[in-house]
């Protein structure tokens, strides 16, 4: 069968007549282009994904239990320098790399360009959000007399756009040689009523896939074989919008070692019980997240003896790995999520529609949803005023104006403490 009658077919079965009348207003290059797209889609995994998103989640069968962790501030000073030393041996010793999930969409935020090229509005001047991490690693490499290898998730959208900033602002003062941007993968993005989205170019719309594809694609770049040749050991992987983030705390990466686990990652106690994150639980006896939609009421509500909530330790991507996990994982399958999104699209008429309220779904894994493939995590309980001020939202919570005070307020703790 040739290509063309092939896709057809596949629309056909999957109900994207929408995709067939389009086909034939195509010029011939624009037509191969799509039919390479459509032949290369997996329709019946799209469709099961669509067809999940009518459906509840439950938990029923799972038995969940609050995980264990180690709050940074009421360590003993014996753990902490312990802890402390045996972190900062590591990345003295090269051992140590940092990854930055960029591939995001920042929908929320409603900034057309990557994540980390928004400027936040600080000490006047502002910075940009790669500026800040930049900052966060050369403190590091200054302290730890190194120089940390950054490896940099984006999307098949902003990987350019991204590339050409760190370019154009020469990486803030990074040494480029120890720079890597990679891309992820995508999935296609489907309407509310089943049809998949059409963009300006005429192609199918696709979206990156998660932030859960983070470990595959670290392989498939080539970025694990980089890191095992460098001698690596330990991987951190952060996102690229917390104005807090600290990547290189040495009190985790040597808690981490300490407790002898293969996974770890900071957390902090959620504002209150219904605050959108994901909180740390044990699912079936292995180390779990779930997401703020997926947590039943009830249970983001209850609280234990000392009236903590019981589920309220918070997942912020602030995660560590030996890299025979991330070399575990990213041979893996994660489950998908969906997430219910704006996308704007050409209709059949050919006029772009631009929703004004969610439309469509975008499949994504998540990152966290790797831990369960290990039986322990450590985690470590930071604070929330030190670690943890994301740029989300366009206004509210978690957005510029929140993260701008956060920001300012801990840099004005740590020149006070200077003086
Ligand atoms: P979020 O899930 O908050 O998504 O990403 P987002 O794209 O920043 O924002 P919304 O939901 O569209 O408003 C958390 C981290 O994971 C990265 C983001 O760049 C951010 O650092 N991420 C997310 C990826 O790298 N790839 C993805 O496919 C999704």
């Amino acid at each position: 069968m040739d290509k063309k009658k092939e896709a057809i077919e596949v629309l056909k079965e999957y109900e994207q007549n929408h995709i067939i009348k389009l086909l034939d207003k195509l010029d011939e290059q624009q037509q191969e282009e799509l039919i390479e797209q459509i032949n290369k889609i997996d329709f019946h995994q799209i469709m099961e994904l669509y067809n999940n998103t009518k459906k509840e989640i439950e938990f029923k069968e799972s038995k969940i239990e609050p995980l264990k962790y180690l709050d940074k501030a009421k360590l003993s000073e014996n753990q902490r320098k312990k802890f402390d030393k045996l972190g900062t041996e590591v990345i003295k010793n090269g051992q140590y790399a940092v990854v930055t999930m960029a591939g995001g969409q920042g929908t929320r935020l409603g900034y057309s360009g990557p994540k980390g090229t928004f400027k936040l509005d600080v000490y006047g001047k502002g910075k940009y959000l790669f500026e800040i991490l930049i900052d966060d690693l050369k403190e590091a490499n200054q302290k730890y007399n190194t120089t940390i290898p950054w490896y940099i998730m984006t999307s098949i959208e902003n990987n350019k756009e991204t590339v050409d900033f760190l370019e154009k602002h020469e990486y803030f003062g990074y040494d480029k040689n120890y720079v890597t941007i990679f891309t992820q993968s995508e999935m296609p993005l489907i309407r509310e009523d089943g049809k998949l989205l059409i963009g300006k170019d005429y192609k199918i719309k696709e979206a990156s896939d998660g932030n859960g594809g983070t470990y595959s694609s670290l392989r498939a770049s080539g970025c694990l074989a980089d890191m095992k040749e460098k001698g690596i050991k330990w991987v951190f992987i952060g996102g690229v919008d917390n104005v807090l983030l600290k990547m290189a705390d040495v009190t985790l990466l040597g808690m981490a070692i300490a407790q002898d686990v293969q996974i770890a990652s900071k957390s902090v106690v959620k504002a209150n019980p219904q605050e959108r994150v994901g909180v740390f639980c044990k699912m079936n006896g292995h180390p779990k997240v779930i997401e703020y939609a997926e947590l039943p009421t009830k249970m983001a509500e209850q609280r234990d003896r000392n009236g903590e909530l019981k589920y309220g330790e918070s997942h912020i991507m602030c995660n560590l790995y030996t890299i025979d996990a991330i070399e575990k994982i990213s041979n893996e399958i994660l489950m998908y999520h969906s997430a219910h999104k704006k996308n704007s699209y050409i209709d059949e008429n050919g006029n772009e529609i631009i929703p004004e309220e969610p439309n469509s779904y975008k499949f994504e894994s998540f990152i966290f949803d790797a831990f369960e493939f290990f039986d322990n995590i450590a985690i470590l309980r930071g604070k929330r005023e030190d670690d943890f001020a994301p740029v989300k939202n366009k206004e509210g919570v978690d957005s510029p104006k929140t993260a701008k005070e956060l920001y300012e307020k801990f840099w004005n703790r740590q020149e006070n403490k200077q003086e």
